[in-house]
C-alpha cells in the first residue's frame, strides 16, 4: 500500500483536504471536515485488490444479435416499489434507499425481500444495525416469519461478500445500512465517508460481477441529504428516497435517479401495523376528510410521473402584529410561495403586507410541481377573502411573473383523475390546441388566462352568496 497520511476528508461531500478547514470549498458546509488515518485518496485500496485485470476490452455497441433488449429486471411483486424502479431490480444494479429513521425503510425493504423469497429467489438481508432477532422478530410481526430470506448481522463488508459468494448468487441482496459498513480496505474508522465510498464500491464491484442486485440503505441528515451515501449517489445506479411525515401514515417512494427507469414516478404506501401498505388510488387517500364549507382549501389537480394525484392545499392568510409578517409553507417550494404571494400583490390586487401566511399540502405529501401555482393562489386568495371555493373543483396551472396563466402537460390526464372522483369543474388555463383541433375535455372546465380572473371570479362567490 502507498506511503500514509492523515487527510481531512469533508463528511458531507468526500472532498479531500491536506490541512483541516473549517468550511468544506467544495460543498460549503462548516465543521465538516474531520481527519481521517489512512490513504488520501480513497480509491487506491478497492482499486488495488482487484481480483482481475480486463485490460481495457472494447465492445461493439450494437450488441451481437443487433435487437434491443430491456434490462433483465426481477419484479419485486409489490406494485407501488416496481413502479418507482422502473419494474423491478435490474440484474447487477445498485440502488440507494434513502430516508429518516424511522421511516419504514427496513420494513419495505424486509417485505421486498420476503416477497421475492417467497417466489423462490436467493435474498440475503444483511442488518448492520439490528441483530438477527430484531429482524425476524420484525418479520414475524409483518406476518413474513416463513419466508425463506436468508438474515445476517454483520457489518464487515469482505465477509459479506464472502458470504454472499458461496452458492448461487442472490437476486436481491439488502444492505441495512450503508453507514454500518466497513471494509479492510480503507483504514478510516466506520461511519466516516470514506469507509463508505470504500464499502460502497466493493459492493457495487461485487453486484457487477455476480448479477445481483443490491440495495444500500442510506440515513438522511436533518437538513434532508443523504449523509455521507450523498458521496456515493453518483455511483449507484439508482437513489430512491423514502418520505413521509411521523404525524401521518402516507409514505410516499420517489426515485431521484434512476439509470434504469423514471425518476418522476412515486410509490404511495400507508404504513400499518402490519407493515406497509400498497396504495393503488393515492386521490382519494388524499382528499379523505375534507373540510369543504371553509375559506381557503384548494384541490390541486397533479401528476406524478404518469399518474394523476388529486390533493388538497390549504392556506391560512391572518392578520399579523408583527413587523416581519410570517410566510411558513409545508409540503411546498417556499419561493415559490414568494412568488405567488409577489404575483398576487402585484397583478392581483391583493394587499398580504399586513398578513401572516400559511400554506399546507394536506396528507404530508410534497409537491414539486410548477402547476400547483393556481391552486395555491386560489387557497390564498380564498382565505384572504373568506370566500370558500366550490367543492367539486379542482384548479392547476402555472403562473408567470406577469400574472399570467400558461398552460401545463398532462391536462386531459387530470381532468379525467378529478372527473373520475366525482369533481364537476375545473379552473385552468386553456389547453394547448393540438394542431388545431379542440380536445374534447372530460370535464367543465372555465379557461381562465390571468391571475385577475381567478381574483375576480373568487370575490364573485360573495356576491352570489350575499
Ligand atoms: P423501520 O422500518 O424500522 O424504519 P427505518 O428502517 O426507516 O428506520 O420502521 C420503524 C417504524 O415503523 C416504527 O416507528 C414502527 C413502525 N412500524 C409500524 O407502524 N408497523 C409495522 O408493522 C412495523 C414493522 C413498523
Ligand atoms: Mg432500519
Amino acid at each position: 500500500m502507498a506511503k500514509r497520511h492523515p487527510s481531512f476528508v469533508c463528511q458531507e461531500c468526500g472532498a479531500v483536504y491536506t490541512r483541516w478547514k473549517g468550511k468544506c470549498e467544495a460543498c460549503g458546509g462548516w465543521n465538516t471536515i474531520a481527519e481521517e488515518a489512512g490513504s488520501a485518496s480513497p480509491m487506491a485500496g478497492p482499486v488495488a485488490t482487484r481480483p482481475s485485470r480486463a485490460k481495457g476490452r472494447i465492445f461493439p455497441l450494437e450488441g451481437l444479435s443487433g435487437e434491443s433488449k430491456e434490462a433483465p429486471r426481477t419484479p419485486s411483486g409489490i406494485a407501488e416499489l416496481d413502479r418507482v424502479t422502473g419494474g423491478g431490480f435490474v440484474h447487477g444494479s445498485i440502488i440507494l434507499l434513502g430516508g429518516d429513521p424511522g421511516i419504514g425503510k427496513s420494513t419495505l425493504l424486509m417485505q421486498a425481500s420476503a416477497a421475492l423469497a417467497l417466489r423462490g429467489e436467493r435474498v440475503a438481508y444483511i442488518s448492520g444495525e439490528e441483530a438477527v432477532a430484531q429482524v425476524r422478530l420484525r418479520a414475524e410481526r409483518l406476518g413474513l416469519g416463513q419466508a425463506p430470506v436468508e438474515l445476517a448481522s454483520e457489518t464487515n463488508v469482505e465477509d459479506i461478500i464472502a458470504t454472499l459468494s458461496q452458492g448461487r448468487p442472490p437476486a436481491l441482496a439488502i444492505i441495512d445500512s450503508i453507514q454500518t459498513m466497513w471494509t479492510e480496505t480503507v483504514e478510516s474508522a466506520p461511519g466516516t465517508v470514506t469507509q463508505v465510498r470504500g464499502s460502497a464500491q466493493a459492493l457495487i464491484r461485487f453486484a457487477k460481477t455476480t448479477g445481483t442486485a443490491v440495495i444500500l440503505v442510506g440515513h438522511v441528515t436533518k437538513d434532508g441529504q443523504i449523509a455521507g451515501p450523498r458521496v456515493v449517489e453518483h455511483m449507484v445506479d439508482a437513489v430512491v428516497s423514502f418520505e413521509g411525515d411521523s404525524g401521518h401514515h402516507f409514505r410516499i417512494l420517489r426515485a431521484v435517479k434512476n439509470r434504469f427507469g423514471p425518476t418522476d414516478e412515486i410509490g404511495v404506501f400507508e404504513m400499518s401495523d402490519q407493515g406497509l401498505r400498497e396504495v393503488t388510488n393515492p386521490s382519494e387517500l388524499f382528499l379523505a376528510g375534507r373540510d369543504m364549507a371553509t375559506a381557503g382549501t384548494a384541490v390541486f389537480a397533479g401528476m406524478e410521473g404518469t399518474r394523476p394525484l388529486l390533493v388538497e392545499i390549504q392556506a391560512l392568510v391572518a392578520p399579523t402584529s408583527l413587523g416581519t409578517p410570517r410566510r411558513a409553507v409545508v409540503g411546498w417550494d417556499q419561493s415559490r410561495l414568494a412568488m405567488v404571494l409577489a404575483v398576487l400583490e402585484a397583478h392581483g390586487g391583493l394587499k398580504l403586507g399586513m398578513h401572516d401566511v400559511y400554506l399546507n399540502v394536506a396528507g404530508g405529501l410534497r409537491i414539486t410541481e410548477p402547476a400547483a401555482d393556481l391552486a395555491a393562489a386560489a387557497a390564498l386568495v380564498s382565505s384572504l377573502s373568506g370566500n370558500p371555493l366550490p367543492p367539486d373543483t379542482v384548479y392547476f396551472g402555472e403562473l408567470g411573473l406577469s400574472g399570467a396563466i400558461r398552460p401545463v402537460a398532462q391536462a386531459p390526464a387530470r381532468l379525467k383523475e378529478a372527473a373520475k372522483l366525482g369533481f364537476s369543474g375545473a379552473v385552468a388555463p386553456a389547453p394547448r390546441l393540438e394542431k388545431g383541433k379542440p380536445e374534447k375535455l372530460p370535464l367543465a372546465t372555465s379557461s381562465i388566462g390571468h391571475i385577475t380572473d381567478l381574483v375576480a371570479g373568487i370575490a364573485a362567490r360573495r356576491r352570489k352568496a350575499s
